[in-house]
């Protein structure tokens, strides 16, 4: 009997992603992740905690092959990450760099948005409709035209995630999304995540973010996961936290249900 095998990429039980036994050594040697499992389902957001150095931008360039395991492996909707599937993986991951001046080079925010979505082959209207959609999810249609450095950081901030949203990832992976935001952007980005309809893993130091947004958290301490569970669960947990350097703000309380 011949089974057809289901696209991995289209089979609704496959996992955004799966990181498995991964570990990895700086080429100086200095071993930051050592054998870190996990695995997050489609439409899950889920908050990536840990204390400074535990190793969390390390896993992060992982996803899309902007560092190569030493051991272990990633798969992104399926599909394992390496050299030869690297273009299909950027297309499924869409990172979010800490600094949006990392992620904006173009002339103007329209160039910028438009750069992934034009390099994987779209043209004309499609290209207009995509970007102009992703621009305006993130509430900067009105800055299409503007130079990305006449921006404010929180702008600039929401024009990074377009130029990740434009290309319809798999997974929005969002280094530390809520600093260096005033409240109110930090509210407003807080919403943009919400209203979407994808996957999310958010690396922050922002623990009442990551109780606000997420409803699972993981924490990587020393290069491996700690814990794994409800985020309520794990900011209810003094002795937890305390043992990961992780801290909530002065006079917050985990809300009771
Ligand atoms: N380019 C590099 N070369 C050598 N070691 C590095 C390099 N980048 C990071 N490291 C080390 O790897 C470990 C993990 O660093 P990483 O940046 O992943 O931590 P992090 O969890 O993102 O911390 P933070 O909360 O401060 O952003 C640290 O011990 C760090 O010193
Ligand atoms: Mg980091």
């Amino acid at each position: 009997m011949t089974v057809t095998p289901v696209s991995p990429a289209s089979s609704e039980t496959v996992n955004s992603l799966e990181v498995s036994r991964l570990a990895y050594a700086y080429p100086d040697g200095t071993q930051a992740l050592f054998g870190v499992d996990l695995a997050i389902g489609r439409g899950e957001r889920v908050a990536l905690l840990g204390p400074n150095g535990a190793g969390k931008t390390t896993l992060v360039m992982h996803l899309n092959g902007i560092l190569t395991p030493g051991h272990g492996s990633v798969t992104v909707g399926g599909v394992p990450v390496r050299k030869d599937t690297l273009k299909d993986i950027r297309q499924r991951v869409g990172l979010v760099f800490q600094d949006p001046d990392d992620q904006l080079f173009m002339p103007t925010v329209r160039d910028d948005v438009a750069f992934g979505p034009a390099n994987a082959g779209l043209r004309g209207a499609e290209l207009d409709r995509v970007v102009t959609g992703a621009l305006a999810r993130v509430g900067m249609l009105d800055f299409a035209g503007r130079p990305p450095h006449h921006l404010s950081f929180g702008q600039r901030r929401r024009v990074a995630v377009a130029t990740v949203l434009a290309m319809e990832p798999e997974i929005l992976v969002l280094d530390e999304p809520s600093s260096n935001l005033d409240p109110a952007a930090r509210r407003e980005l807080a919403e943009i995540l919400r209203s979407l309809d994808v996957t999310v893993l958010m690396v922050t130091h922002d623990l009442p973010y990551a109780l606000e947004l997420c409803e699972r958290s993981l924490i990587l301490s020393g290069g491996v996961i700690a814990a794994d569970g409800p985020t309520r669960e794990l900011l209810a947990d003094e002795e937890l936290l305390a043992e990961h350097r992780l801290e909530l703000p002065f006079g917050f309380a985990i809300p009771s249900l």
